[in-house]
């Protein structure tokens, strides 16, 4: 039953969020938080925008950006009229309406989820909450962790939850770099778990989004964004496990799933690589495992994409080695350029990018290395720690004469495949990335 006096709050966000004088606050402005509040901007709210790191809140106060499809103009567009502000001064909560949490889901050592940050980031709203404000986790999670973890902080402020204090989850489905939908027009799932919360959150993100999905709780959303990536991990492990097969008997997986994708029904393409990246594919299907632990149950498919994705940069070391001994190379002696680090194609994101891993493989067999991508020149081993190898500020045709071999990791449509082929003495393609190149095509092999 609701009260009037809880009516007053609902009735009071659900109008600011109709006539657009809700200030959004985001907490977290990384990835995820950064395009969500580009999205509120531009969907006529005002932003807060909250983040721990001092550097990334002045740098986007004097109109700089630091993700790579983020402009710098689309922050200063962002600036105008005072629409965004960003701090880390947190008693600043109270002045927006909603937050919603963008905050690291990472895997501690033991492979088991950390929600330190979120913990954290729940606990510094605390003392700022007020009656009327709608908290929307964001982060990917497994389903419980609003009500479990979070709701239990929030608790702390005193206020009634789904009277006072409204609390939903939404999951992110942030593309970065697809061209076809943009954070507007990919449908956004929303789950609360009392009536109001789920008015309030229907009634801002409706606002925002072109359609909004309505589940029947916060762990109902939780779990859909959790399906959603066991769904990819599960597939491109199975794709990864029949690339090993095909190169075994001499066919191209690749060319297999493009003839196999004109079906117009009832598949959908997957494509093998080096491995998996990401913030997402490689960790999130693991809290859900960790999860189901706790109901006696094992979460078999789980296990075995991580299995067979986990060992991809592996069978690609084997073949690059395999290559170089082939031409009577010596690992110990061998120079390989490494092309593209970032886990996916014209994204300037390394986290958990399987290159990251194959360089230290590469060089823990003697091979010497130099690596170069365009997404992240110049501040990959800043961010990432000391890679082994050279980092080269610009593909040089020396760089791709010289050594005994080029690989490549990632397909940036940045790269002149063309001109790689044609000048590399090897080129081993983790990605099908030269599939347009006509000539010298016995120098490109597959790995
Ligand atoms: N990157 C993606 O494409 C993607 C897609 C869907 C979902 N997600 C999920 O979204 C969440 C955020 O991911 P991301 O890629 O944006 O991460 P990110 O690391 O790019 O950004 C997170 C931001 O949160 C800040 N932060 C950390 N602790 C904080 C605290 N206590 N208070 C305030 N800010 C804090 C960090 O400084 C950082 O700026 C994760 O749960 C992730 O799994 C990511």
């Amino acid at each position: 039953m609701t009260t009037p006096f809880s009516l007053t709050h609902l009735d009071c966000f659900i109008e600011k969020a109709e006539n657009r004088t809700l200030r959004a606050g985001v907490v977290g402005l990384g990835y995820v938080g950064l395009p969500l509040a580009q999205l509120f901007t531009q969907r006529g709210f005002d932003v807060l925008g909250f983040d721990i790191d001092r550097g990334k809140t002045s740098k986007l106060m004097r109109g700089e950006s630091y993700i790579g499809h983020i402009s710098a103009t689309i922050v200063q567009e962002m600036l105008k009229n005072n629409r965004l502000a960003a701090t880390t001064d947190f008693t600043r909560i109270t002045e927006a309406d909603a937050l919603s949490i963008c905050v690291p889901t990472p895997l501690d050592k033991a492979r088991q989820p950390d929600l330190n940050a979120l913990r954290a980031t729940t606990e510094s709203l605390v003392p700022h909450l007020r009656p009327g404000h709608l908290i929307i986790v964001e982060s990917t999670t497994y389903p419980g962790t609003t009500s479990e973890v979070v709701v239990p902080i929030l608790q702390k402020a005193g206020l009634k939850i789904g009277e006072e204090l409204f609390v939903g989850y939404s999951p992110e489905r942030e593309d970065p770099a697809n061209p076809s939908f943009t954070a507007r027009n990919i449908p956004k799932v929303i789950g609360a778990n009392d009536a109001a919360s789920f008015q309030a959150l229907k009634a801002f993100y409706g606002a925002v989004f072109d359609r909004i999905v309505p589940v029947s709780s916060c762990e109902a959303a939780e779990m859909t964004k959790i399906l959603e990536n066991i769904y990819r991990c599960v597939n491109i492990a199975m794709v990864n496990e029949l690339k090993l097969l095909c190169q075994r008997m001499g066919l191209n997986i690749w060319e297999i799933v493009d003839a196999a994708k004109t079906k117009p029904f009832g598949f959908e393409a997957f494509y093998p690589g080096p491995g998996l990246g990401g913030h997402c594919i490689p960790i999130d299907p693991f809290y859900l495992s960790w999860k189901a632990r706790e109901y006696d149950f094992s979460t078999r498919f789980i296990e075995l994409a991580g299995e067979i994705n986990t060992q991809m940069p592996y069978e690609v070391v084997a073949r690059v080695v395999e290559n170089l001994n082939g031409r009577g190379i010596p690992t110990n002696s061998a120079h390989l350029l490494v092309l593209g680090l970032a886990y996916k194609k014209n994204v300037d994101d390394c986290r958990e990018s399987p290159a990251i891993k194959i360089l230290k493989l590469l060089q823990d067999r003697g091979i010497k290395l130099s690596y170069f991508d365009p997404h992240v020149s110049g501040y990959v081993s800043h961010r990432y720690g000391d890679l082994p190898g050279v980092e080269l500020a610009e593909l040089t045709d020396d760089a791709l004469l010289n050594n005994d071999a080029t690989l490549i990791l990632t397909d940036h449509d940045a790269f002149d495949y063309e001109r790689i082929v044609t000048l590399a003495r090897t080129v081993i393609d983790t990605r099908n990335a030269t599939r347009n190149v006509a000539t010298l095509r016995d120098k490109i092999v597959f790995a």
